[in-house]
């Protein structure tokens, strides 16, 4: 008969991001690991990252600390136009059908979530390309949700202020009109969202794990890009079944390019490789 063996120290660490975040973390990323934590362990003057965790575990560092190691472990890569085929189908199909559909049943508001927001790129890039539709004179009112797992990245949306090489994949015409340029000192080589855009577009903590959302259940389009490659069978499972209850009927989920294959759910139609429709 084989032994179970005692799980290490990284097992546990793993285990805990694990149940935390559905992150897999296997253990080819102990590097990658070490790396993001090499800060804490030297804040707190610790020998190497076995210590730190070691202290973690047992629960001996401060309360705020789970949060900020989340923070380092989550993988935060977004940009502005991301692949850009889905706001070309967000303008061009996905909010005519929408307002049609909604102005059949006197609604005017249309909802948007992005739901592992990071720091706000893709929440905005929607933005902006809502607002270009209304200023082309579709008549509709907008709201935009993100939500993130990692406190630092939501800070960050809700400032709102990026550097210019961030801005490097917007239109020229979208930076003029939609970011802000400050004399301020600490504002050079950075640009803010417009008010316009930040007033329609909140964000806020969201752990994709829990067991239940607390946001509408009749958003238009859900974004959910580039984190499902991230949580292992059950949780991506788990994870589109919650947020297809929060979808309207007939509206769209999209995932990213890689995350094609994960969606299977009795309500969502596929149209495009990575765009599912609502039944
Ligand atoms: C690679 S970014 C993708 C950002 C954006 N959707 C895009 O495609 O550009 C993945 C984001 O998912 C977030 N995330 C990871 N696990 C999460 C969870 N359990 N709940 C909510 N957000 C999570 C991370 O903090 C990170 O900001």
């Amino acid at each position: 008969m084989q032994m179970a063996s005692t799980p290490t120290t990284g097992d546990r660490f793993r285990q805990l991001i694990r149940s935390l975040t559905g992150i897999s973390l296997p253990p080819s990323k102990v590097q990658m690991i070490d790396q993001r934590l090499r800060r804490r362990v030297v804040e707190y003057g610790l020998p190497d990252t076995e210590a730190y965790l070691e202290k973690l575990l047992a629960g001996e560092l401060p309360q705020d600390e789970l949060p900020r190691v989340i923070d380092l472990i989550t993988t935060n890569t977004t940009s502005f136009f991301r692949e850009s085929e889905h706001f070309d189908f967000l303008t061009g199909h996905i909010l005519p059908d929408r307002l049609a559909k909604a102005r059949a049943e006197g609604r005017k508001r249309f909802k948007l979530w992005s739901a592992a927001s990071s720091e706000g790129a893709e929440a905005f890039t929607a933005a902006m390309v809502l607002e270009e539709a209304r200023r082309k004179g579709a008549g509709f009112d907008y709201a935009i949700l993100g939500t993130d797992i990692s406190a630092r990245m939501l800070e960050r949306a809700t400032a709102a202020i990026y550097a210019d090489e961030q801005l490097t994949t917007v239109p020229r015409d979208l930076v003029t009109r939609y970011f802000l340029r400050a004399d301020d000192p600490s504002m050079a080589g950075k640009a803010r969202i417009v008010p316009e855009l930040r007033a329609r577009t909140r964000f806020r903590h969201l752990n994709l794990m829990d067991k239940s959302y607390a946001v509408d259940r009749d958003v238009d389009v859900i974004f959910l890009r580039n984190v499902l490659i991230y949580f292992d069978a059950t949780d991506k499972e788990q994870v589109v079944d919650r947020l297809a209850g929060h979808i309207a009927k007939g509206g769209y989920l999209l995932v990213g390019h890689a995350e094609s294959m994960i969606v299977r759910h009795p309500l969502l139609r596929q149209v495009k490789p990575t765009i599912f429709q609502k039944c």
